[in-house]
Order: structure tokens, then C-alpha cells, then sequence
């Protein structure tokens, strides 16, 4: 058994910002942990995109150097801080990759993703790219025994995070259409079955660049898979729907899909979004917003409510974090250039012995 704070450990993090090539194979310290935290022995650490934003250009969230990222996680309970209850060593958990203070005007409201203190584990704090992870007791999820720790690992920041844009922020309904772009990727993956495995929704139209993602897609239930590299999507989404459009839009990727997503949207439909991978700046066009009379709402992470709910889902078995491929923490070279590549589709993750 590993006592905090003593020994070192495995990670892999960065001591500069710039591209992927300066991950490295890191030897640190085992964390410490405070009185109302757990030290978790890291068995799965999923990839999300924001392990590339964190290296790239998010030099004013990293804390200090070197960092590692990392903000979904699973493995057991090594040790617990002295006023923890309720959790033990060898206890299997995942880990609410989002911190919040819990007493702030928006936490005191149930918000706690608008949170004025807000940190996510991979981006503010180091995270579980490592042998060990010191996390509040607070944030921990206990894995049902059938849920491998890949698939628990894979889980919470995904599957929060499309259930709130979906769900909480879209009120998206059973009888309504659902465009997703980027749907091959975590969160894309999972807003298909959720919005297919528990909503109900009428008809899922998804975009993608490759024959082998489009099929993984209609695997995963997808009506209509529209490869963009053969046809402008918002054009198809048009023709298909017999120049109706669909009632919501979720888009992660923002850049050039943006403006395409408001043209595939009906009159009064509403386009949310929780991330910017291709741009945070695009053009816009202001008219399809008044003429349309869209709504275009913002969605970040998940509150405890959102999580709580969504998780349920993936440990019941309602939906799942695909695990496509997984690496060893000293493979980490090729995990991240299979995700910047966009070779991926579901979730990479590192697992360890
Ligand atoms: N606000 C939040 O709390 C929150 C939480 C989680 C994620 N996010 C954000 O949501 C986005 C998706 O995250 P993720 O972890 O699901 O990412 P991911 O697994 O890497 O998936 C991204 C997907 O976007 C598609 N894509 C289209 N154009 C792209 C481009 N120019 N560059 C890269 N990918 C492109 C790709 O699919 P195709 O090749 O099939 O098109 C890819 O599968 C990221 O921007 C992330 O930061 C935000
Ligand atoms: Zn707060």
C-alpha cells in the first residue's frame, strides 16, 4: 500500500507549452492528499480533447510544472484523508473530473458547472495521466463490479457533458430531430446514444470525414451519416428533411461548421454548443439568428444533478464510452497523435497495471 506523499510515481505530462511532441514519460512524486481527499491508484485514464488544449495553449489554467493532465480517471482507493467517510482502500472509483466550491451564489443554485471557482481536473489541476491522483472524497463515483475501469475512466466527463447540452440546455424532446456534428469523437459519440438510448429522439442526423467513422456512427444508430469531405451537410440535412431542418443542432467544433449548423436548424431551433475544436472565432450570420429566430445556447460540463443522472446510464448500460483503442502510459506518443490525427472515434485511454 502506497502512503501519500511518499515515493514517486509514473506520469505523463509536459514542463512547456507547444504541440504534443512535448509530452514525456514523467518521474514525480506521489501526491499528497488533504484531510477531505482520497489518494486513487489510477487503473484507467481516458483521453478528451482537452489534454490537447491543455498542452497546446492552456498556459494560464496550469498550476505549475511539470503538469499532467488527465481529467477522467478510474482506479481504486489507496488511502483517505482523515475526514473522509464513506470510502475505503480498494474501493473502485471514476472521478467527477469537475471541482467547484460548493458555496457560491451558482453551487448554492445546483449550477455548479457555472461555478466562480471552477476547475477541472486536466486543465487547473494535475490529473490521473499517473500512478496515483489525490482527489476530494467529494468527487468520487463508485463503479458498479461489471464496469472495467476503461469504460468507467471513459465515462464521466463525456457523458455530463452531453447530457447537460442535450438534456438540461437544449430540452431536447422525444419527438424531435437531432443534428450532431463532430459525433464521432467522446462527447459526440455519447450525445448519439443518449439522445438514441434515452430520449427517444425522432431522427439523428450525424457528420463525419471517413467511411469507417460513418459506419462506426450508424452502429451507434445514426438515421442519416453525412460525410462532409463528399457534400456540404447543411445542403443534406436540407434535402433530407424536405427543407424542413432539424429542431437542434449540437455542435462541438465550431470553425467553419458553425454557420452551416444554423442553416441546417428550422424556424425557432436551437443550436448548442460545448466546445470550439476547429475555432473559437468564426463568421457568423446574423440574420439566420433573427430570421430563423434561433436560439443558441451554451453548455458546459455537467452540474451534479446532470452527472448523477447521465452516469446512471452508462453503469446501467443504457449507453457506452466506446474504448476504441487502448495504450500504456509509455506509449503516450501514439495515443495522443492517434487523437490529434482524428484517427480516433469513441474514447482512447491509457490503462495500468
Ligand atoms: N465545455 C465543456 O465542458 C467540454 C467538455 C468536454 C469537451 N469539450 C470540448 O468539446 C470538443 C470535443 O471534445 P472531445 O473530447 O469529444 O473531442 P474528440 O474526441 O477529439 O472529438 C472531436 C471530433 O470532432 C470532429 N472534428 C471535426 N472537425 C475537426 C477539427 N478541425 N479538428 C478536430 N476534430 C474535428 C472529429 O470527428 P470527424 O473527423 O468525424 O468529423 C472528432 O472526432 C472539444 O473542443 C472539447 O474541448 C468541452
Ligand atoms: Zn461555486
Amino acid at each position: 500500500m502506497t502512503t501519500p506523499g511518499t515515493g514517486t510515481m509514473r506520469a505523463v505530462g509536459f514542463h512547456e507549452h507547444g504541440d504534443i511532441d512535448r509530452f514525456e514519460l514523467l518521474t514525480v512524486p506521489v501526491p499528497t492528499i488533504g484531510p477531505e481527499e482520497v489518494l486513487v491508484e489510477v487503473r484507467a485514464a481516458a483521453l478528451n480533447h482537452q489534454d490537447l488544449f491543455a498542452v497546446r495553449e492552456l498556459d494560464h489554467y496550469v498550476p505549475e510544472y511539470p503538469f499532467w493532465g488527465g481529467g477522467d480517471m478510474a482506479g481504486t482507493v489507496a488511502a483517505v484523508g482523515e475526514r473522509v467517510s464513506g470510502w475505503e482502500t480498494g474501493d473502485r472509483v471514476a472521478v467527477d473530473p469537475t471541482i467547484t466550491c460548493g458555496t457560491c451564489r451558482f453551487c448554492r443554485a445546483g449550477e455548479q458547472s457555472m461555478c466562480e471557482n471552477y476547475e477541472v481536473f486536466g486543465e487547473h489541476r494535475k490529473g490521473g495521466f499517473a500512478e496515483y491522483a489525490a482527489v476530494p472524497a467529494e468527487n468520487l463515483l463508485s463503479i458498479p463490479d461489471e464496469i472495467p475501469f476503461e469504460t468507467a475512466a471513459a465515462a464521466p466527463m463525456v457523458t455530463g457533458t452531453a447530457w447537460r447540452a442535450l438534456s438540461t440546455r437544449a430540452g431536447l424532446e422525444p419527438y424531435e430531430d437531432l443534428l450532431v456534428v463532430g459525433a464521432t469523437g467522446g462527447v459526440g459519440h455519447m450525445a448519439v446514444q443518449l439522445a438514441r438510448e434515452v430520449i427517444n429522439v425522432d431522427t439523428i442526423y450525424a457528420t463525419t470525414s471517413t467511411e469507417e467513422k460513418a459506419a462506426f456512427l450508424s452502429d451507434l444508430g445514426v438515421d442519416h451519416v453525412i460525410d462532409y469531405t463528399d457534400e456540404e451537410f447543411s445542403r443534406r440535412v436540407w434535402e433530407l428533411t424536405d427543407k424542413r431542418g432539424v429542431d437542434v443542432a449540437y455542435n462541438s467544433v465550431g470553425g467553419e461548421t458553425w454557420v452551416p449548423s444554423m442553416r441546417a436548424l428550422r424556424p425557432g431551433g436551437r443550436l448548442v454548443t460545448s466546445g470550439a475544436t476547429a475555432g473559437p472565432n468564426p463568421p457568423t450570420e446574423i440574420r439566420l439568428v433573427f430570421v430563423r429566430q434561433l436560439d443558441v445556447l451554451g453548455s458546459t460540463a455537467h452540474s451534479a444533478t446532470d452527472l448523477d443522472r447521465a452516469i446512471e446510464f452508462v453503469w446501467d448500460g443504457t449507453a457506452e464510452p466506446v474504448v476504441q483503442e487502448t495504450f500504456d502510459l509509455d506509449e503516450y506518443a501514439a495515443a495522443f497523435r492517434t487523437m490529434a490525427d482524428r484517427e480516433a472515434y469513441g474514447k482512447l485511454v491509457f490503462t495500468l497495471d
